[in-house]
C-alpha cells in the first residue's frame, strides 16, 4: 500500500465511523466520538506532514492554502465533537456537521490533491514504508497533547 491509499482507505474509514455512530444507540455515542478524533487527528497529521510538504510543488500555493483552512475548519469541529460528548443532542448536531465537512475534504482531496501527486508520493519518494509514517504520525501526536497538557477528551 502506498500513502495516497492509505489516505483513500482512512477517508473511507471516517465516512464507516460516522455511519456507525448514526446507527449506534446513545450510551455507544460518547466513545464513538472519540474513536473519530482519533481517526481523523491521526489522518489529519498524516497529511500535514507528509503529504503537503510534497502537494506544494504539484498543487501550487491557492489550492494548498485552501486544504489548511479547510484542516483548521476541521480541527474546531473534531474539539466542539468532544467537547459535546456528554450532551447527546449537541454531539448529535456536532457529529452531522463533522461529517459533512470530513466528507467534502475526502471528495476535494481525492479529486484535486492526491491524483496529482504521483511518484513524489511513493515509497521511495517519501522515504518511508505507509507503517512507519503511521508510527511516526501517532508519535507526533502523542506529543502534541503532552505539549498541551494531555488528552484533551480525558
Ligand atoms: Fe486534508
Ligand atoms: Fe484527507
Amino acid at each position: 500500500m502506498d500513502i495516497l491509499e492509505l489516505m483513500i482507505q482512512q477517508h473511507h474509514e471516517a465516512v464507516a465511523l460516522f455511519e456507525t455512530f448514526a446507527e449506534a444507540p446513545d450510551d455507544e455515542r460518547p466513545e464513538l466520538a472519540i474513536q473519530l478524533a482519533e481517526a481523523l487527528t491521526l489522518h489529519l497529521t498524516i497529511e500535514e506532514r507528509w503529504i503537503y510538504p510534497i502537494a506544494r510543488r504539484a498543487v501550487g500555493e491557492e489550492a494548498l492554502a485552501y486544504a489548511e483552512e479547510e484542516h483548521d475548519a476541521l480541527k474546531r469541529l473534531i474539539l466542539t465533537m468532544l467537547r459535546a460528548r456528554n450532551d447527546l443532542p449537541a454531539l448529535g448536531d456536532a457529529v452531522r456537521e463533522l461529517e459533512q465537512a470530513v466528507r467534502e475534504h475526502a471528495q476535494q482531496e481525492e479529486r484535486a490533491v492526491l491524483p496529482r501527486l504521483g511518484a513524489r508520493a511513493t515509497e521511495q519518494g517519501l522515504g518511508l514504508s505507509c507503517a512507519d509514517i503511521v508510527k511516526r504520525a501517532a508519535e507526533f501526536r502523542r506529543e502534541a497533547l503532552r505539549e498541551q497538557g494531555g488528552e484533551p477528551w480525558a
